[in-house]
């Protein structure tokens, strides 16, 4: 059994996620939402969205995922069709996840949704079983469950490669045990019921019933923007207190200023200064196999990422994330068993590598790679 002392974080060389602050308004009134906890309005300027996307276009490897919300209903704005899109055509390898609230799901929504080739997962955020919690949870009328559950359907029928998710933010404050059991029953088969922590900072009168011990792994992967292009590294900070600066120079010059990363996490998480001192510390670069082919593997970093010939490289399995049942979240990850080497003979394309076998077997396309050093 993994212990919290086993458990690292790594700032990554470049985030993992970016999450679009890309307006600040909602049809629902969520008890537990933390835009209640801020004042901050506004709407992203499509031109800072272009930008922004312009700036993602130019990474190597490309961004893992975009999520244009932040906390409020992307379908609010009238071009969110047209924002989606552009994402789609300028990052065409970057997945789009959304959450929602579920509301805005007509059946010309979910067409025009379905027609955006790299939307990877909806979160439907529905928080409670019976119509009653439901109403008084989140401000909206009881019909939205089974137009969800309709929506779901069609989802699957037009996209069934778009994940759909079913969540509620669980605590004893808002329902019982038995709504929590009874939600999981209903959603389950029809989309991926998650139970979601609440984070405590939704409540500005409470203080957490135990210290922090590990602060959320989201700080050293994730990058929020705000409407105005103020940057945070938390999706928890609806007011943008924990303060990286505007987007000036570009999303990378935010993300590669560990003075400011480790001011900011110091403050925030005194109680785990050691630990996170290790973590600031960057990951030279990581790929992954992108195919097998008789001996050779190729590898989708190559010479401009700085892969040299004759390099050995290890293959890795993806961390393993650690769930503790009494905190009831993720706690963190474990890093994943190293499977075997690799060699670097050869290039292809614009920045691939092609392998062979030095140890280890058992490697499969999407394996994590790393510099052996
Ligand atoms: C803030 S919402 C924004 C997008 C959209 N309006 C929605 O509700 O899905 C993103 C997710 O955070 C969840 N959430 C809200 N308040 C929370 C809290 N205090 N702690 C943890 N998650 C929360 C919501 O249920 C939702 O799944
Ligand atoms: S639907 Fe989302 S953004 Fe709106 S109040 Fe609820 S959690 Fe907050």
């Amino acid at each position: 059994m993994a212990k919290y002392t086993d458990i690292t974080y790594q700032t990554q060389p470049q985030p993992r996620q970016i999450r679009l602050d890309t307006t600040c308004s909602c049809n629902a009134h969520c008890l537990s939402c933390h835009r209640f906890l801020t004042k901050r309005k506004g709407e992203m300027p499509i031109e800072l969205i272009k930008q922004i996307l312009d700036d993602v276009s130019k990474w190597h490897p490309p961004l893992r995922e975009v999520v244009p919300v932040n906390y409020v209903e992307l379908f609010l704005r009238e071009d969110w069709y047209s924002i989606l899109y552009m994402i789609a055509q300028k990052l065409p390898f970057t997945q789009i996840v959304i959450p929602t609230n579920g509301s805005f799901m007509t059946e010309e929504v979910i067409k025009l949704l379905c027609s955006i080739p790299t939307l990877k997962l909806i979160n439907f955020s529905i928080n409670a079983y019976f119509d009653e919690t439901y109403e008084k949870f989140m401000g909206l009328k009881a019909e939205n469950i089974p137009k969800i559950r309709k929506a779901v359907a069609y989802f699957k029928i037009l996209r069934p490669d778009i994940l759909l998710w079913a969540s509620m933010v669980f605590s004893p404050l808002y329902q019982t045990d038995l709504e929590r059991d009874m939600f999981i029953n209903y959603w389950y088969g029809v989309a991926l019921p998650q139970i979601l922590a609440p984070s405590s900072a939704g409540r500005p009168d409470m203080k957490p019933c135990y210290p922090v011990k590990l602060p959320c792994r989201s700080i050293f992967e994730d990058m929020v923007i705000g409407y105005d292009g103020k940057i945070s590294s938390c999706c928890f900070d609806a007011d943008f207190s924990l303060d990286l600066g505007y987007l000036e120079n570009g999303i990378m010059a935010s993300w590669h200023n560990p003075e400011l990363t480790e001011l900011l996490i110091k403050d925030a998480f005194s109680d785990f200064n050691a630990k996170l001192v290790d973590s600031l510390k960057f990951i030279v670069w990581e790929g992954r196999i992108a195919a097998l082919q008789g001996e050779k593997i190729y590898l989708n970093v190559g010479q401009i990422s700085g892969v040299q010939m004759g390099d050995i490289l290890k293959v890795v399995e993806d961390a393993n994330e650690i769930y503790d049942t009494e905190l009831g979240y993720h706690v963190g990850k474990v890093a994943g068993r190293v499977k075997g080497t690799l060699e670097v003979v050869g290039y292809f394309g614009q920045d691939g590598a092609i392998s062979v076998i030095h140890s280890g077997a058992g490697f499969k396309e999407n394996d994590r790679v790393e510099l052996y050093q």
